[in-house]
């Protein structure tokens, strides 16, 4: 599906290349099982869910892995109905 599909984004393979960056998307509730996050992913991914549980604003979240890997993580709100249409309804 390309609309979903990020390998088929042009740009990223110049920012892969240029940038020596990896990118993926990742969920706590997949569509595919290759989105897993890691686990410093995943207490973002949780920390994201408890922020909009409440209402609070998520904002980007920066984190160095190691000497070699930053990790920069934006969260995606999966409230658009068109989204919905493959990704499940609202409650459910
Ligand atoms: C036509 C169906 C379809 C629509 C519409 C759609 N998606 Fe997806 N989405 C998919 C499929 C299929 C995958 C798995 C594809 C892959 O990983 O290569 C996916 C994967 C994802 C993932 C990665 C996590 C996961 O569940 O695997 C995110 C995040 C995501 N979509 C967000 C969105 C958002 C935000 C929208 C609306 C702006 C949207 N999608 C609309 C089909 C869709």
């Amino acid at each position: 599906m390309r609309f979903c599909n990020v390998a088929s984004y042009p740009i990223l393979d110049t920012l892969t290349t240029g940038l020596d960056a990896e990118f993926k998307r990742a969920s706590l509730r997949l569509r595919n099982p290759q989105d897993a996050p890691t686990d410093t992913e995943r207490k973002i991914l949780e920390q994201y869910q408890s922020q909009l549980n409440s209402s609070e604003e998520l904002l980007p979240v920066v984190e160095v892995l190691d000497e070699q890997q930053i990790l920069n993580v934006k969260p995606i709100v999966m409230n658009n109905p068109l989204c919905l249409n493959c990704h499940g309804t609202v409650g459910t």
